[in-house]
């Protein structure tokens, strides 16, 4: 399973790759706006620096609603840099343009997915990633982690080969139950990823050698 990123932070993608584990780094409005990048030139200057820290492919999201803008607005930020992948939200033009932009070439992550319906959509119109979001689906009592699930099975099922891209991740428990359903990606905040790390075992193991390493000094 590959670890994308959540963030358009910077030093967070730093941090992240520095630990060797990194396979990419979504973004999403919101996540842009917090870095307070303003414009056009702002927000592509932005993407190529991420692309510049990560190995890796990084989603940067279009604003466009209608179809013509949101193709106007994909070429635009695909010819960023290699890297880069055309976000793209599950809507009636969203599909259209990504059928457009895979008959193009142009890699696609179609997101704000929240029924299998709608996965069937992303993958009929070729999208290189679709982004179902975890956490939302459970906000509102509703099973994020079954919906993963199902699209994996489905796409395996039918030989679909747009990638699962578990998305709205919260905790250390929704990237485990990814990995066990088979998603192909998770994206999580550095903090989740983070936490993997901890367990008081751990903790408490490496206490009882550090004392040992000093009585054999
Ligand atoms: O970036 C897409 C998705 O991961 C956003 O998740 O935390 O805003 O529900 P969140």
């Amino acid at each position: 399973m590959k670890f994308f990123i959540d963030t358009a932070n910077l030093e967070q993608i730093s941090q992240a790759e520095s630990m060797g584990i990194l396979d990419g780094v979504t973004t999403n409005p919101s996540l842009m706006a917090k870095e307070g990048v303003k414009g056009n030139k702002a927000i592509e200057q932005h993407y190529i620096d991420i692309c510049n820290i990560v190995d890796g492919d990084v989603s940067a999201e279009v604003l466009a609603d209608d179809y013509e803008d949101i193709i106007e607005e994909g070429k635009r930020l695909a010819a960023l840099h290699k890297k880069i992948v055309v976000k793209v939200p599950c809507t009636a033009n969203g599909i259209r343009a990504i059928k457009s932009f895979s008959d193009m070439g142009i890699r696609t992550n179609c997101t704000l997915v929240f029924s299998l319906g709608q996965a069937l959509l992303a993958a009929k119109a070729g999208a290189s990633y679709v982004s179902p979001f975890v956490g939302r689906l459970d906000d509102v009592s509703s099973n994020g982690i079954e919906l993963v699930s199902r699209i994996v099975n489905v796409y395996r099922y039918y030989g679909y080969q747009t990638q699962v891209l578990a998305a709205s991740i919260r905790s250390v428990q929704h990237i485990i139950q990814c990995l066990e359903v088979g998603a192909d990606v998770v994206t999580s905040p550095l903090s989740s990823i983070m936490a993997l790390l901890d367990h008081p075992l751990t903790e408490k193991g490496l206490a009882i050698f550090n004392k040992a390493a000093k009585e054999l000094a």
